[in-house]
This record gives structure tokens, C-alpha cells and sequence, in this order.
């Protein structure tokens, strides 16, 4: 967003604040800009601020926001059990940005981040080193005093090296991010999902240390150090990725695929930010319990920027299935969630998308559940087996010329060759083009053939 050219007239704009204020707002925001103080980062667009505030796992605490204001004005809000927080637009209206942010779980440990404005801002390790970086803090103490004692001036050259400094934590990290498919993610205003993949995942193995000018990132299973580099030169940093666990694997479990749609009318302008349901599941149908039960729901569609949290637990007395899921942006209706279940191969074949139910559903506009909507409800769309449509797919377009013997090696097998698949995805191969849901289950049928199972 034009760090640049901002930099330079913000030092202009410092040198003429005193004698027109008005005139330094950048041109796209000038008319909003009359009513700020030069040397604002961006006018705040008349909306929330929120994020997540996660180490790994959520947070359970509170958030501070502090302005740059003459005097300081802060806010404070209850973190969500799921890590996300937000304050509205209209109490964020008499602050001045940027804001720094910080995040004290129960155990009083805290965390930073700096937000330009509205919009998104996350809380996490990384953007507690980033901003460590920003304001030379030799430790967490250093950033809890910049906390307590700043001024537009500080805050304002903050708001322009932290975006930097976030950069260099991301490019130092990046071959440690890289295990978990966590590189070039945004720590601060991408999305952070609580699903053990990713930021979240990296995360969730790594400890960071900073202490004494120097950060220390210490692997949480084996305790051994991974990196470490001086706070002022993260580049020169050491890193020691063959002490890094290797991520759980989370392939996505069960057999068979649900999609559940949200149907009804919502007010205008406004969408779900919370919804919290159950589900019916026939009899017989299960979901996994083990290490890939944080896939059990995938939010797709406007939804799919979503997080579902706690991972979804099955009732034992009567098969109902409870689902929570906020999403800081929100989501309409249509298509919003997958549920992949386990089923025996003889329900398999019986069961189909009418024969699940939801119960209890409740829907919110806003992430704090004040705001209940309703007139909605959710209605299961589809129930796909994707091994099993897989199979078909394989056996009407792939058998002519492959085989799926374990112990042929050749191009001819499939076998193992459940990767392969998504290159293939769109494009024409020897005649045949694959759609990439078609590519999907092709991969589930292929992965469960290597896995050992049976497919009907
Ligand atoms: C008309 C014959 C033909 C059909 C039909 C066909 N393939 Fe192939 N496929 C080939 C040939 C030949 C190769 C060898 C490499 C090449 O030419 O692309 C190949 C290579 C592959 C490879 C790479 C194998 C490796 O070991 O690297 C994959 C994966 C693959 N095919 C998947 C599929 C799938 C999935 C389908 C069905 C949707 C399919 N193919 C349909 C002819 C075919």
C-alpha cells in the first residue's frame, strides 16, 4: 500500500504539520484525512479491528489496544476461546491509529502486534519478534515498556518498520516455515487457522525466546534449538532445520464427504461471523477421533477464511456432532462447510445427504454471539464417498492405459501415485482433462489403495 511515497511525505508532513495539517493524507484518502492528524498511515475505513491471538494455540486472555492519541487511549476485550477478537468501528472511531497491540493469556505472558489501522491484526510469536525488531526491544520487557510509553511519533515510525521487519522474520524463518506450508503466509493480516497446519502448526512446535537482544526458537518436542539470531540481525540468524519435528501428517479422514449449505435470509449488509450447530449423523457414521480430526470440518466456499474451533466432538449417547466456526470476515449463505465422516462400506452405499440432520444452530453477526440472527438454517446438500467416486473415475478414464499393480514400477502403475494428481488437475492428459474435484477423489481413491484399504 504504498510504503514508499508514504515514508517521504510523511517526513514532509511532520515538517509541515503545524502549518497545515489538512493536506497530508495521501490523495486517495484526502477528504477522510481532514478530520486525522498527519502522518497517519492510511485513514481507517469505517469497520472493525480484528484478528486472532494465538501461540499455536489460542490464547485465553484479554487484548489491549493502545492508540496514538495525545494522551494514549486504550481498549481492552476478552479473547474469544477460539483466539479471535474485535473491537467495533465505533470504538475505534475517537482513536487515532496505528495501534499497538498486546495480548496477556491467563498465565500473564504476553504478546505484541501493531495495526495500522482497521482491518486485521494478529497476535502471535511472530509479530511479537517483529516488533521487538522494530523498536530495538532487547527483550519482552523493552516491548512491554514501548507499550506503556509511546507517542504518535514512535508509533507512526513504527507503523512503517514493522511491515519491514515482519518481511525479515518471514524470509529468515522461511526454510523452517517451509516444513509446515507455512512460507510466504502473512503472520499479521493473513489467515490464521487454528488447524495445526501452517503458521499454526509452526507454531505449534516452535517456542520463541527473546531475551538479551538475541531470539531463540527451541523445538517443543525434542527441546533442541532450531534458530537463534541476534534481535538486529535476524539474517545472520543460525538456522538447524534437521532439529525440527517433522508435522504430523493431516490426511483428511473418512470415506465419505458432506456438504452442508446455509439457507434462509440474512439482513441486508449484514453476514455470519459465529455459528455454532449440531449435526445428526446416521447410524453407523462416525468421524476420526485420531491426529486428522482437526480436518473432520472444512469451511469451503464464502466461508472457507473460517476457523472451526474446538475441533468438532461426537457425541457417543446420540451420534450428534457439534460444530463451532467464526470467521473475522464473515460469510453468506451457500455452501459453507464439509464434513468428512467414516462409514462402513454397507451403510456406504445406503446413506445419502437426506438422511442427516442439523438440530440445534445458532448464528451470530459479530464474533462475541450478541448479535443472534435468525431465519436461517443448514441443510445438508451432498454426501460423496471420494474413494469411491474415485474408483469410478479411475476405472471409466484411467484403466484403459494404467494398472494399479504395487509391483509394477513403470509409468503404466498408479499405484502410489496419489501426489501426481493435482498437476494433473486442468489439464489434458493423453485425452482426458480431470476437474480438480475429480483430481481429488482420483488422489483419495489412489491414497487408500496405498494405504491398504478396500474401496467399493
Ligand atoms: C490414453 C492413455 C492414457 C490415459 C487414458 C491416461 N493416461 Fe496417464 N499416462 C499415460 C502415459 C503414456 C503416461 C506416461 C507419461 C506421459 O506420457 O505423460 C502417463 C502418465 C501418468 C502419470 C504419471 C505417472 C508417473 O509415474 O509419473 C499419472 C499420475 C497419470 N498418468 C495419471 C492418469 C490418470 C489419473 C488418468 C485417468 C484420469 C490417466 N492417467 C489416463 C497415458 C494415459
Amino acid at each position: 500500500m504504498g510504503k514508499h511515497p508514504y515514508r517521504i511525505t510523511l517526513a514532509l508532513c511532520t515538517a509541515l504539520a503545524a502549518f497545515s495539517l489538512a493536506a497530508c493524507g495521501g490523495s486517495s484518502s484526502g477528504v477522510a484525512a481532514v478530520s486525522q492528524t498527519a502522518g497517519q498511515s492510511q485513514a481507517p475505513a469505517a469497520s472493525d479491528l480484528s484478528g486472532i491471538a494465538a501461540v499455536g494455540r489460542p490464547l485465553s486472555g484479554a487484548i489491549y489496544l493502545s492508540d496514538a492519541s495525545f494522551p494514549t487511549q486504550s481498549l481492552s476485550a476478552v479473547i474469544n476461546p477460539d483466539g479471535s477478537y474485535s473491537f467495533g468501528a465505533s470504538d475505534l472511531a475517537t482513536l487515532k491509529a496505528p495501534f499497538l497491540m498486546k495480548a496477556v493469556d491467563n498465565s500473564g505472558s504476553a504478546w505484541y502486534s501493531l495495526a495500522p489501522g482497521a482491518g486485521t491484526a494478529n497476535v502471535n510469536p511472530l509479530t511479537t519478534l517483529a516488533l521487538a525488531m522494530a523498536t530495538g526491544s532487547a527483550d519482552l520487557q523493552g516491548l512491554s515498556d514501548s507499550f506503556g510509553a509511546h507517542n504518535a511519533a514512535t508509533l507512526n515510525v513504527l507503523s512503517s518498520t514493522f511491515p519491514q521487519a515482519l518481511l525479515r522474520v518471514g524470509t529468515a524463518l522461511q526454510p523452517l516455515l517451509a516444513v509446515y506450508g507455512g512460507s510466504g503466509r502473512d503472520p499479521l493480516a493473513g489467515f490464521y487457522a487454528l488447524n495445526r497446519q501452517g503458521l499454526d502448526g509452526f507454531l505449534d512446535q516452535v517456542g520463541i525466546t527473546i531475551s538479551q537482544g538475541q531470539v531463540t526458537m527451541t523445538d517443543k518436542t525434542s527441546l533442541a534449538t532450531v534458530f537463534t539470531a541476534p534481535l538486529a540481525n535476524l539474517d545472520a540468524g543460525r538456522v538447524t532445520l534437521s532439529a525440527l519435528s517433522a508435522p504430523a501428517t493431516f490426511y483428511l479422514p473418512g470415506n465419505a464427504e458432506l456438504t452442508l449449505a446455509l439457507q434462509g435470509e440474512l439482513p441486508a449488509g449484514t453476514l455470519v461471523r459465529r455459528a455454532s450447530f449440531t449435526l445428526q449423523l446416521p447410524l453407523g457414521f462416525t468421524v476420526d477421533s485420531g491426529p486428522s480430526a482437526v480436518n473432520t470440518a472444512l469451511p469451503i466456499g464464502s466461508a472457507a477464511l473460517s476457523n472451526v474451533y474446538p475441533v468438532p466432538a461426537l457425541s457417543a449417547t446420540d451420534n450428534q456432532l457439534s460444530v463451532s466456526l467464526s470467521s473475522l470476515d464473515g460469510f453468506g449463505t451457500g455452501n459453507f462447510l464439509t464434513i468428512r465422516c467414516l462409514v462402513s462400506s454397507a451403510a456406504l452405499l445406503a446413506t445419502g445427504a437426506q438422511d442427516f440432520s442439523s438440530s440445534v444452530a445458532n448464528f451470530y453477526s459479530d464474533i462475541y454471539k450478541n448479535v443472534r440472527l435468525k431465519g436461517i438454517s443448514i441443510v445438508p446438500v451432498s454426501l460423496v464417498f471420494p474413494s469411491h467416486e474415485g474408483k469410478a473415475l479411475c476405472a471409466s478414464f484411467c484403466a484403459s492405459c494404467h494398472n494399479l499393480s504395487s509391483s509394477d514400477t513403470t509409468t503404466a502403475s498408479l499405484f502410489g501415485k496419489g501426489t501426481k494428481l493435482t498437476a494433473l488437475a486442468g489439464t489434458r492428459h493423453h485425452g482426458v482433462v480431470l476437474s480438480a474435484i475429480q483430481a481429488g477423489y482420483l488422489t483419495e481413491y489412489l491414497d487408500a489403495l496405498s494405504s491398504g484399504q478396500v474401496v467399493y
